[in-house]
């Protein structure tokens, strides 16, 4: 029991380091949670800082959901049948920390790197897979917010289809909570102004 709750523990305190924030803050001397979508994740950290402090946000972003899941082979030496499980709900735990972080009165990003980054400590072929759907709706659509949720619906259905049946249990509780949190984007998107990025094929028609 002590081992699950120091689990759990260092899973959230880890989701909370809010890198975006911390990159913005003491390197750009900017507070990205004041500028663009006010958000700290990944597309907010490239639309106001940059293609580099957004490169190295997303992989530590992803990371907290590796690091997070990896934690269960840390914890649990030889890791027991349920391992899957483990890995699963501690990475979810260090997703929950990226959204709601200690360090910023429990407010946070939108949970789609760090959920990305359990699946790299779960099966590197099917953060693969959902790494390209991802990529896949971004081209078609241009918008990251739309692509990040089509991405956790899609690769809902791969997980099934691959018979991965809890995954995709809890790759769809994240898709409800992520879709929460993306509940300004859902606004702006009914009224057709959401935040479109510079690739994709809509934004190649327009050029
Ligand atoms: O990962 C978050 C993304 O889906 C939307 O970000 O900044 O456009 O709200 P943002």
């Amino acid at each position: 029991m002590f081992k699950i709750i120091l689990g759990l523990l260092m899973a959230y305190l880890l989701g909370s380091i809010p890198f975006g924030y911390l990159i913005g803050k003491y390197v750009y001397h900017k507070d990205i949670m004041q500028a663009g979508s006010g958000n700290i994740g990944t597309t907010n950290t490239f639309r106001v800082l940059g293609f580099i402090p957004g490169t190295i946000v997303f992989i530590f972003d992803v990371l907290k959901g590796t690091v997070g899941g990896l934690l269960a082979y840390l914890i649990w030496t030889p890791l027991p049948d349920n391992r899957h499980f483990l890995i699963l709900a501690i990475g979810v735990v260090a997703v929950l920390g990226h959204t709601f972080s200690i360090w910023l009165n429990f407010k946070g990003g939108k949970g789609v790197a760090s959920s990305l980054g359990i699946l790299l400590a779960y099966s590197p072929k099917l953060f693969l897979i959902s790494l390209c759907i991802f990529l896949i709706c971004l081209i078609l659509t241009s918008i990251v917010s739309i692509s990040s949720l089509l991405n956790f619906f899609f690769s809902t259905l791969v997980f099934w289809y691959y018979d991965e049946k809890f995954l995709a249990l809890v790759a769809a509780g994240l898709m409800v909570y992520v879709t929460y949190l993306h509940r300004s984007n859902l606004g702006r998107m009914i009224h057709g102004n959401e935040n479109t990025i510079k690739f994709g094929i809509p934004y190649w028609i327009r050029r």
